[in-house]
């Protein structure tokens, strides 16, 4: 297969997204493909072999049979990229455009979540417009989530512009620094639950990983610094966790997956509390280094990099042929 590897993107995981792509060049290349490298600079143009691309609906991507978008976040993770590829008529690694958009936003995956009464925590969604119409409303809805909270851009990842509060005078300053990267914030109630991973492959009957325990070096919660340091953490796989509190973690994974019409891959991330299992969020395109926890989790299931590449790319041809013969997943 000629397999063009999309790497760059216009967010700020740019830097994350380029290690990522070099990663799975090097396993698509093992796999036994040929790759043809695809950057797209922080101004969202589209280069390769040093030349800006021109693309055309309906004209593929430079003759590859398959894409594979290694991109995180906004215009790359959250389904913009997924419908110029669709345009394109290209089968692609990954999620559609509706599962890819839903999932970025983290209030409407809640909302989702919270309509099948999927265990989350508490949360509250808060549009700028209303913070500058109604600051004191606002305060008063947020003190229902107690202390301590995290407060998030809604459309974001990599724990950029994230900030943990803990006393309500920092409410204020945590929201003004949300709203710089994205107009709507969600407020989360905190847990205290350990960080758990799972890693979900397929298309109508996916299969989940051994559940993977993020355990922090230093910092207190799951920052920049401890995601992409070397050393900030150390991934614990099988999560030391009972073995039915495991098998919940797997099957709430795998249904989450297909209750957001996700296809391909994604890494589901969860806190358990005890016995109690919440889904915090999932991602469509989590990190994809060698030592990122996606690929981690399958080599400790017995899946290595080139085959977890091999199996994604059989995944898109599979999903592009049934879609294309109008069956949609
Ligand atoms: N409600 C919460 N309770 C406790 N810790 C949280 C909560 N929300 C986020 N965190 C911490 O912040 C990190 C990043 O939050 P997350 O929602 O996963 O954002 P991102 O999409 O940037 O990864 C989590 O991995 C965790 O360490
Ligand atoms: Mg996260």
């Amino acid at each position: 297969m000629r397999v063009a590897v999309l790497c760059g993107g216009r967010s700020s995981e740019h830097d994350v997204s380029l290690s990522s792509g070099a990663s799975v060049r090097e396993g698509v290349a093992a796999a036994g493909h040929e790759v043809v490298d695809v950057r797209i600079a922080r101004s969202g143009a589209w280069q390769h072999d040093g030349t800006t691309l021109s693309l055309e609906p309906g004209g593929g991507l430079l003759g590859a049979d398959a894409v594979f978008p290694v991109l995180h976040g906004p215009f790359g993770e959250d389904g913009t990229v997924q419908g110029l590829l669709e345009l394109l008529d290209v089968p692609y690694v990954g999620a559609g455009v509706l599962a890819s958009s839903l999932c970025m936003d983290k209030v409407v995956f809640k909302e989702v979540l919270a309509a099948a009464s999927v265990p989350q925590v508490g949360y509250v969604a808060v549009r700028e417009p209303r913070w500058q119409s109604a600051p004191s409303a606002v305060r008063a809805e947020l003190a229902e989530l107690g202390l301590p909270v995290f407060v998030k851009p809604a459309r974001l990842g990599s724990s950029v512009g994230i900030v943990k509060v803990t006393s309500a005078d920092e409410i204020d300053g945590a929201l003004e620094t949300a709203f710089r990267h994205d107009g709507l914030v969600i407020v989360e109630a905190f847990s205290g639950g350990l960080e758990v991973e799972c890693s979900v492959l397929g298309l109508s009957e996916p299969e989940a990983s051994l559940p993977g325990e993020i355990v922090l070096k230093e910092a207190d919660w799951y920052d920049y610094a401890a995601k992409y340091e070397p050393g900030g953490m150390e991934l614990v796989v099988p999560a030391r966790i009972p073995e039915p509190v495991r098998e919940e973690v797997r099957r709430l994974a795998v249904d989450t997956f297909v209750r957001v019409g996700c296809a391909g891959l994604a890494r589901v991330d969860f806190f358990v509390e005890g016995e109690r299992v919440l889904v915090n969020e999932l991602n469509t395109m989590p990190g994809f280094t060698q030592t990122s926890v996606y690929p981690k989790l399958w080599e400790a299931t017995g899946l290595a990099f080139p085959a977890l590449c091999d199996r994604l790319l059989e995944v898109a041809r599979a999903r592009f042929a049934a879609e294309r013969g109008g069956h949609a997943f």
